[in-house]
């Protein structure tokens, strides 16, 4: 009975969402509905949406996901168990950052899944183009063996939109905003944001220099 009842309720969010999505023209081709049902998880998008307009999420993080304030991320279309780790590690402060810690911590663990659940369900953050070449090209497809930098797109994506197999561990970058990216990784390097799995960001970004940095933010910001 019970499980009917959920299986009647996720034919409905999906199809829900289903319609959400086609109403817009910015989908990206790749963007199928069943990359959808991934990203959004297992919360429940419908009350995520009004639980981050409520918890004040919605007024930095814009509506939908796409932020316009300094230095504040985009959440539309980001995996929802990414989203929901990142809630839990600023909630036990792994994370660290002054406005994000308080926020997590007034949050429970259903309230968390829902709201990732919400953005996660957004159309995803999209970026204006890129130039196929040049050092933020080189790195993000080729990487340096030398150094130990792993190209990027083996773990984020050839388009930076992470990996719907593993969704909960590779977040979407392509498309996030460029002053966002460049300092979660000066932050990656210095060791100030360590909560990667095996503190694989802090070893890339170790060997980065800042004209690298500021090269690779520039250019996943327009994937
Ligand atoms: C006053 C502005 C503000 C409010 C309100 C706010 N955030 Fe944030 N949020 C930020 C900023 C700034 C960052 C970037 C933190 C950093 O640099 O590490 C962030 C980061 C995040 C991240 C990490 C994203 C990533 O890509 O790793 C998540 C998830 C998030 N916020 C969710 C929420 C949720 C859910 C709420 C509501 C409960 C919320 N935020 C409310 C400003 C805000
Ligand atoms: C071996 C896999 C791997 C490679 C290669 C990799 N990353 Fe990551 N990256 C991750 C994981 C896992 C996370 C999520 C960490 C977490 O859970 O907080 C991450 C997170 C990030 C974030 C933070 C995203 C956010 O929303 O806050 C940025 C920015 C990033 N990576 C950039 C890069 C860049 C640039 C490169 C190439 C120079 C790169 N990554 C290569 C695994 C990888």
């Amino acid at each position: 009975m019970l499980r009917a009842a959920f299986v009647v309720f996720s034919a409905f969010a999906i199809f829900s969402a289903a319609s959400v999505l086609s109403a817009s023209v910015a989908v990206a081709a790749e963007d199928k509905v069943w990359d959808l049902a991934e990203r959004i998880g297992s919360g429940n998008f419908i009350a995520g949406k009004d639980k981050s307009r409520v918890e004040l999420c919605q007024e930095c993080h814009g509506e939908q996901g796409n932020a316009t304030g300094v230095g504040v991320p985009h959440l539309a279309g980001q995996y929802a168990d990414y989203i929901l780790k990142q809630l839990r590690n600023f909630k036990s402060g792994e994370r660290k950052h002054p406005v994000m810690n308080p926020m997590a911590q007034g949050l429970a663990e259903k309230e968390m899944g829902d709201i990732a659940a919400y953005f996660g369900s957004n159309n995803p953050m999209q970026g204006n183009g890129v130039k196929e070449s040049g050092i933020g090209w080189n790195l993000f497809n080729r990487g340096d063996m030398k150094r130990n930098i792993m190209a990027c797109k083996s773990c984020h994506g050839e388009h930076g939109k992470g990996q719907i197999s593993a969704n909960d561990i590779f977040p979407t970058i392509g498309g996030q905003r460029k002053l966002y990216l460049r300092e979660q990784l000066f932050n990656w390097r210095a060791g100030s944001r360590n909560n990667s799995p095996d503190k694989v960001m802090n070893v890339i970004a170790s060997a980065l220099s800042d004209d690298e940095i500021e090269a690779l933010s520039d250019y996943i910001s327009g994937l």
